[in-house]
């Protein structure tokens, strides 16, 4: 009697481990592996906002600390100085190796002269301290007139294209890249804030593809055509703006929100996991150590068919990047058919 009744307490306490044990295991996220055989990792960190600011130093070094391998910046937010000195010091504090972690810079509309892309990344090197970018993108298919002003405008507000011939401009600036990734400052070629047809017009005329598709998604902008088109032409997709910049739409969701308390977690963290396990990389800015640490913890559970659903079926609101001016530029990506193939 006594020995059943043991046998029958081992028995239960057994299956309560089994059980909690198949809970707790996490289902892979799915890969990012470039053409080259580096490996993406599913999470990144942004970086706008602190420009030469050296608060964004003590930013950059705790986002490391907490475990972010992917850094993205561009030529425009002047934090490049500021990005290489935390990288630099982490690997002085042999936290972590150059290789270890992967940098993405972009070049600016008033470089898209083939030789200004060249210059341009090699500006972003030396800021950098380093002598090769991870991936350089083409920040915007929108060429504006070269020269020291950044954003030349007319007096109504609109920007001075480089040229007003359709699909002339960015198609230079892609030769820029090539030369770039033949020189070795750039070790993969991106595409950000490009619609489907500017797409087909680079993979029509690229000696070499571009690997990565950096776009904006979060649950109120989904852009669910564009990251499958990205990921059938083999690019991997990143979402810029994972948590709509921080808007309260996001943070206020009650679908969210009951979602949050189901797993125990954030609404942030659910937005970036639906995101990661919908086979996309994510890239949200925090200033905030305790959000840096968040948000790299949402790889940490998993959102089940009914939850994901859920979240696909939010409503998409307004396109949350899209600088006025820019509208009337012969290569606005943002008009009707953005994400449909002709
Ligand atoms: N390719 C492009 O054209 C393009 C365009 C836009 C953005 N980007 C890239 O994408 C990155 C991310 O986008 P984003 O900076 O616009 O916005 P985001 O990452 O969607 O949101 C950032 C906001 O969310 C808040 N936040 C982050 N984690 C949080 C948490 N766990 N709990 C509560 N609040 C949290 C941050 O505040 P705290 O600092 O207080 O945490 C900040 O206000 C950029 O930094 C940039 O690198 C690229």
């Amino acid at each position: 009697m006594t020995f059943r009744f043991y046998f029958i307490i081992v028995c239960i306490i057994n299956l309560y481990y089994l059980i909690s044990a198949e809970e707790k295991q996490i289902a892979p996220l799915p890969k990012h592996v470039l053409p080259s055989g580096r490996v993406l990792p599913p999470i990144g960190f942004g970086t706008f906002g602190w420009g030469t600011h050296l608060n964004g130093l003590t930013s950059y070094l705790s986002a490391i600390d907490n475990g972010y391998r992917l850094i993205d910046t561009c030529s425009f937010y002047d934090n490049k100085l500021t990005i290489g000195l935390a990288v630099k010091q982490q690997i002085a504090a042999k936290l972590i190796t150059r290789k270890d972690v992967f940098i993405i810079s972009k070049i600016w509309n008033t470089f898209h002269k083939s030789q200004s892309v060249v210059e341009n990344i090699r500006e972003d090197l030396k800021e950098l301290g380093f002598d090769r970018i991870d991936a350089g993108l083409l920040h915007y298919p929108t060429s504006f007139q070269p020269g020291i002003n950044k954003t030349p405008k007319f007096e109504n507000g609109s920007y001075v294209p480089m040229f007003w011939e359709k699909d002339k401009g960015y198609l230079e600036a892609y030769r820029g890249l090539e030369a770039a990734f033949l020189l070795g400052l750039i070790g993969s070629i991106g595409l950000s804030n490009v619609n489907v047809h500017q797409i087909n017009k680079i993979l029509e005329n690229a000696y070499i593809r571009p690997v990565i598709l950096e776009i904006e998604c979060h649950p109120f902008y989904k852009n669910e055509k564009l990251i499958n088109f990205g990921k059938q032409n083999n690019m991997s997709v990143i979402c810029y703006a994972p948590l709509r910049g921080g808007s309260q739409e996001l943070k206020n969701n009650p679908v969210l929100k009951e979602i949050a308390s189901k797993h125990n977690q954030n609404v942030q963290q659910v937005a970036l996991r639906w995101n990661m396990q919908r086979g996309t990389i994510v890239i949200p800015r925090s200033h905030n150590k305790i959000h840096q640490l968040e948000n790299i913890k949402s790889q940490n559970f998993v959102l089940d068919e009914n939850d994901m659903d859920k979240i696909n079926n939010l409503p998409d609101l307004k396109k949350l990047m899209n600088i006025s001016g820019l509208q009337t530029h012969p290569d606005y990506p943002f008009g009707p058919g953005y994400d449909t193939e002709p």
